[in-house]
C-alpha cells in the first residue's frame, strides 16, 4: 500500500509586524476588543513589492531543504492561494520558474480560500495514491493585506500575510490516513470578495458576516473532525496535535473541546500571525516542527473552513 507522508516543512513571514496598537490608530477598535474576540495580538504585512509567490518561494526553499530532496525530483507543485500574483499563469507555475525546476513537472493552483491547504493536501494524497506523482511540493501563501479594506474594522483586524510549505512523498507506511472535503456554495455571500475578473465593478475587498461565519465554522469543524476519523484505525485519544486553521481562538478552542483535547495539544499561532488563510496551517505546522513540539511518529489533525463555504480535515502520522 502506498501512503503520502510529510518529509519537510518551511514557512515565511514578512518582516513588518502590525500590532493591534497600530490598528487602534486606523479604525475605532481596541487591543482589548481584538484580543478578547479573536485572540489576535499582531499580524505580518507584506511589502508593496512582495508577492504571494515571493513569500511562497521562501517557504518552499526551507521545506525542500528540510526534506533533503533535490528540487528537480519534485513532480508536482500545488499552490493554495486566493491572492495569486497574476490572473494567469498560476502561482504554482511562477513558483516553478523561481525555484529553477526544469523537469516540466505538473503545477497548478487550488482556490479554496482558508480551506486551501487542506484541499491541496488531500489532492496531493490522491496523486500519490494513484501513482500520478511521487514527490509533491504543497504551498499555502497569501497576501490578504492587499484585499483588506483598511477602513472596515469588522475585517481589517483579522487578517495577515505569509506562506507555508510542505514536501510530501510516497512511502510504505502512513502518512496520511484520511482526508475529507466539503463545500456549500449557498453561503457564498457570507464571506467574499464581491469583485472579480468576469464580474468587475463591485468591492475588491473582503466582506464578511462575522457572526454567521463564526456559527457555521464551529458547527462544521465539530462535525468534520469526527468524520475524518471514521473508518481509520484512530480515535480522538490518538491525536497528539491539532493543527487548525488559525482564524479565531474561540473557534479553535471549541474544536479542541469537541476532540477532548487540552489546549496544550493545540498549535496556536493566531495571536502572532492573524488569519493568513491558506497559509495558516503550514505556517503553524512549521513553527511547531522547528520549535520541537511536533515530533516524528506523532498523529496530527489539520482542519479548516473558509469562503464558499469550503471546509475539510486531514488526519496523518507525521
Ligand atoms: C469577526 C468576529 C471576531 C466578530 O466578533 P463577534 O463577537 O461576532 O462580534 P459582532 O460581529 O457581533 O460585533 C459585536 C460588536 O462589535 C463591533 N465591532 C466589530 N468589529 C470591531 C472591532 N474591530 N473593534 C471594535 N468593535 C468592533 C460591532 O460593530 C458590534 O457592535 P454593535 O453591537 O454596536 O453593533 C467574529 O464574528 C468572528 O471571528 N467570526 C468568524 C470570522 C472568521 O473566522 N472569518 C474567517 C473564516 S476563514
Amino acid at each position: 500500500m502506498v501512503y503520502a507522508g510529510i518529509i519537510g516543512t518551511g514557512s515565511y513571514l514578512p518582516e513588518r509586524i502590525m500590532p493591534n496598537s497600530e490598528l487602534e490608530k486606523m479604525v475605532e477598535t481596541s487591543d482589548e476588543w481584538i484580543q478578547s474576540r479573536t485572540g489576535i495580538k499582531q499580524r505580518h504585512i507584506a511589502r508593496d513589492d512582495e508577492s504571494t509567490c515571493d513569500m511562497g518561494l521562501q517557504a518552499a526553499l526551507k521545506a525542500i531543504d528540510a526534506s533533503g530532496m533535490d528540487k528537480n525530483d519534485i513532480d508536482l507543485i500545488i499552490f493554495a492561494t486566493t491572492t495569486p500574483d497574476q490572473t494567469f499563469p498560476s502561482t504554482a507555475c511562477l513558483l516553478q520558474r523561481e525555484l529553477g525546476i526544469t523537469n516540466n513537472c505538473i503545477a497548478f493552483d487550488v482556490q479554496a480560500v482558508c480551506a486551501g491547504f487542506v484541499y491541496a493536501i488531500s489532492i496531493a494524497n490522491n496523486f500519490i495514491k494513484t501513482g500520478m506523482a511521487k514527490s509533491i511540493l504543497v504551498v499555502g501563501g497569501e497576501s490578504l493585506s492587499k484585499i483588506v479594506d483598511w477602513t472596515d474594522r469588522s475585517t481589517c483586524v483579522l487578517f495577515g500575510d505569509g506562506a507555508g510549505a510542505v514536501v510530501i512523498t510516497a512511502q510504505d507506511n502512513p502518512g496520511i490516513y484520511n482526508s475529507v472535503l466539503h463545500a456549500n456554495g449557498s453561503h457564498a455571500n457570507l464571506l467574499e470578495v464581491p469583485s472579480g475578473i468576469s464580474r468587475p465593478g463591485n468591492s475588491p475587498f473582503i466582506k464578511m458576516s462575522g457572526s454567521d461565519v463564526f456559527k457555521f465554522a464551529v458547527t462544521s469543524m465539530e462535525a468534520v473532525v469526527d468524520e475524518v476519523l471514521t473508518g481509520t484505525e484512530l480515535n480522538q485519544s490518538d491525536i497528539d496535535w491539532l493543527v487548525p486553521h488559525q482564524a479565531n481562538k474561540r473557534i479553535i478552542t471549541a474544536t479542541a473541546k469537541k476532540l477532548s483535547l487540552p489546549l496544550e495539544k493545540v498549535i496556536m499561532t493566531v495571536q502572532d500571525h492573524g488569519n493568513t488563510s491558506a497559509a495558516s496551517i503550514p505556517l503553524a505546522l512549521d513553527v511547531a516542527v522547528r520549535d520541537g513540539r511536533i515530533q516524528r511518529g506523532q498523529i496530527l489533525m489539520f482542519e479548516a473552513i473558509g469562503g464558499g463555504f469550503a471546509w475539510g480535515a486531514v488526519i496523518l502520522r507525521y
